[in-house]
């Protein structure tokens, strides 16, 4: 079938594709350097697929030490999923050339030593803050991007634009840009997850802490946006799903299946939920306790936006199928496993 590198394979959304890869048939070598996640993510990955990943540790922003793996690993390697950032969009605000210094100089590193080692297929982790707060909604691929609120939004949007300029430079690298929702849920196993370091800065990591009693209530920011019940409104799409996409398209790479060098797709669920929506669907799916407080709008969250998805659909042959009960479900399984 073929072997993928997976960069920031331990984290959230690396952790679950890797299980997906490996389901598929796909071998699999990650690189990480661990900054935001934990070394035994390696083993409960083998633990569901029985298999357990190839796994190295350095930092991909460090060009030496990314080039001389690509060499080290020439021919082995079918094509690279690059996962590994930094995240947090606060952070980005008051730390921009971190931000810019790892999720743009790792790209750039990675590009350069696929090119040096003869790897021709990239699928990128982008996301809908590309998009900002747009006109019109659903979200099409074909809707304009807008600046981007905070430096890291704005490195998805410049590595995108990376990612063009290099396949349009070079006709044997191709390129795909999964633009994401907003990913959420935990493998049903409960193995893998979603760990975010201290206060989360997410809604569902923050719903599950508060119903498992580590926060006192969740914070709901502001009710009062031109949505039906005043909450702003997003598309949760399940990590699961998400990470299916990620397969899909390096098929679609491998196969030579790609209409053009540079593609982009939409992957949600192409259904809007409000935050309310979201808090109640939780408890009836759980039976959870789950206080909350209304508070003012947090700086810089967009009111609403969901995904027009009938371009992954036809072109990938990819939907989410997973129902939010069940996502809310296994994100709660997670928790509490995570809580002993
Ligand atoms: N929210 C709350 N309380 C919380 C946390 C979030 O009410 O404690 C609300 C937010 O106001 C927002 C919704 O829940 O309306 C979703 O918030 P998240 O932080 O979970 O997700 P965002 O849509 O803000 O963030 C996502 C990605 C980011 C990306 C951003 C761009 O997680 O990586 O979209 O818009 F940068």
């Amino acid at each position: 079938m073929g072997k993928i590198l997976v960069t920031g394979g331990t984290g959230f959304i690396g952790s679950h594709t890797v299980v997906e890869l490996q389901e598929a048939g796909f071998e699999v070598i990650i690189v990480d350097n661990l900054s935001n996640s934990k070394i035994e993510v390696v083993d409960n990955i083998g633990r569901i697929t029985g298999k357990t990943p190839e796994f190295e540790n350095f930092d991909l922003s460090n060009r030496g030490e990314t080039l001389s793996f690509f060499l080290r690993h020439r021919g082995e390697i079918d094509a690279v999923i690059h996962f590994a950032a930094f995240k947090a969009v606060g952070e980005s605000v008051s730390k921009p050339l971190e931000y810019y210094r790892n999720n743009v100089g790792s790209l750039i590193n990675i590009l350069e030593a696929m090119k040096l080692s003869g790897v021709k297929h990239l699928v990128f982790s982008s996301s809908c803050t590309v998009y900002g707060q747009p006109d019109k909604l659903p979200v099409t691929e074909s809707t304009p991007r807008r600046p981007a609120e905070s430096p890291y939004g704005n490195t998805k949007s410049v590595n995108e634009d990376i990612i063009r300029d290099y396949c349009h430079a070079e006709k044997d690298i191709n390129g795909i840009a999964l633009r994401y929702f907003n990913p959420i849920g935990a493998h049903p196993s409960a193995l893998i997850g979603e760990s975010p370091v201290g206060i989360p800065n997410n809604l569902v990591p923050y719903i599950t802490q508060t119903a498992a009693g580590v926060r006192k209530e969740l914070s709901i920011f502001g009710n009062d946006y031109d949505t039906p019940d005043g909450t702003p409104i997003r598309d949760y799409i399940d990590v699961c799903d998400l990470s299916k996409a990620h397969v899909v398209a390096i098929r679609r790479l491998l196969d030579g299946k790609n209409k053009s060098n540079y593609e982009f797709f939409n992957i949600g669920t192409g259904r809007g939920l409000s935050v309310l929506e979201l808090v109640n669907a939780f408890k009836k799916s759980t039976g959870a306790p789950l206080p909350y407080k209304i508070v003012g709008r947090r700086a810089g969250d967009i009111e609403k936006i969901w995904a027009e998805t009938t371009l992954a659909n036809n072109e990938l042959g990819w939907k989410a199928t997973v129902p939010i009960e069940e996502t809310l479900l296994n994100a709660w399984k997670w928790e509490k496993k995570c809580r002993g």
